[in-house]
């Protein structure tokens, strides 16, 4: 049984399909927290077969889709509800996709960060302990990287300067993750994604937001005047990752047994590039705003993803123009647009 925490969520929801669609059982775990529309993540829960009025009254179902894939309403941080979900399962392998993302509001809700990615994540770490998990696998970020400005970020470069409270408590994930592993030999894997964007994919993030101004005429704001750069990494290219990591046998390797893996398309694209991908995709030039460089943000993300290529022999592979047009797809099904 794997244990999917942030099932409800943008990737966590494609990985949980991915999952049981090879026969694996799996339990999906989510708070459903109002960061972003809920009603996004009820959307997901719904297409991934779950009945909204029975999880409502019961707090847990099972996918009438998918058979051997549950849900369960959990907030990591909730102590006793974790020790009594993992007691409840015997789970060989943990997946923690839940935190609170974005790096804007780390500026503004700090507590939130600590509450899920830091409370939740010792649950998580303790629990796997105790119930003798035999892999946990954790969502990093890229954002780690802070200020560094040598480029492609490398596993092997120091990451010493987050930018953001955000990027600091991704990089405590990695750090309590290291102790357990040193302390207890659970064996830990963290992915340190580089923006993900996809169908079902995340209202907060630039690419949704620019989506929805461009096509209501509204202006998009381009931070530090366009000299940004992002490694766009397409959902699907994350979640074989995330699953040859959970599946496959891990690397031999001597010492402590955690390990970091960037995950990235390693092929970054200049933020005016990606919008004119976008505005291509939705046949609509944007009206830009041309602003400074936000407080928290970087300029740019690159990933070395060699370390991945040689111990899994994966690389992501989806061109941005492929992507952009799957997400631009998915977006007009899903708001109703011709
Ligand atoms: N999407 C990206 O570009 C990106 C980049 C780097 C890292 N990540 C990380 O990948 C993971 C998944 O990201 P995503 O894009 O799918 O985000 P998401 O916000 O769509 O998914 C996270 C899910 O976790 C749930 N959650 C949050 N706090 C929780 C808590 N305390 N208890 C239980 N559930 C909780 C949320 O309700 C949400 O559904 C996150 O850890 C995120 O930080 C994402």
């Amino acid at each position: 049984m794997i244990l999917l925490t942030g099932a409800a969520g943008f990737i966590g929801y494609h990985l949980a399909l991915a999952l049981v669609a090879e026969g694996h059982r799996v339990v999906g775990v989510d708070n459903l927290n109002d960061y972003y529309d809920p009603e996004l993540k009820w959307a997901r829960l719904t297409a991934a077969g779950f009945d909204r009025d029975a999880l409502a009254t019961a707090g847990k179902a099972e996918s009438r889709l998918h058979p051997g894939l549950f849900f369960q309403k959990l907030a990591l941080e909730d102590g006793a509800a974790m020790d009594a979900l993992f007691a409840e399962h015997q789970f060989s392998v943990v997946c923690n996709l839940a935190a609170q993302a974005g790096v804007r509001y780390s500026l503004s809700n700090p507590q939130a960060y600590v509450a899920s990615n830091v409370t939740g994540f010792v649950n998580v770490l303790e629990n796997s302990r105790k119930h003798g998990v035999k892999h946990l696998v954790y969502a990093s970020s890229s954002s780690v990287y802070g200020l560094n400005d040598k480029v492609p970020f490398a596993e092997t470069d120091a990451v010493e300067q987050p930018a953001s409270l955000y990027a600091a408590t991704k990089r405590s994930n990695e750090l309590l993750a290291h102790v357990y592993a040193h302390l207890y030999g659970l064996p830990t894997t963290g992915l340190r994604f580089f923006t993900v964007y996809g169908p079902w994919g995340r209202p907060d993030m630039a690419y949704y937001l620019f989506s929805d101004a461009i096509l209501n005429d509204r202006p998009i704001k381009i931070f530090n005047h366009g000299r940004m750069s992002r490694d766009f990494t397409y959902v699907d290219d994350i979640v074989e990752g995330l699953r040859r990591i959970i599946l496959q046998e891990r690397p031999a390797q001597e010492g402590v047994p955690a390990r970091i893996y960037n995950i990235g398309a390693g092929r970054p694209s200049s933020l005016l590039d990606f919008v004119e991908t976008l505005e291509r995709h939705l046949g609509k030039v944007a009206e830009k705003e041309y602003l400074g460089m936000q407080a928290g943000d970087v300029e740019k993300t690159f990933a070395d993803t060699t370390a991945l290529e040689r111990d899994y022999g994966y690389r992501a592979d989806t061109s941005l123009d492929e992507g952009i047009a799957a997400f631009v797809k998915w977006y007009r099904e899903y708001n109703h647009l011709p």
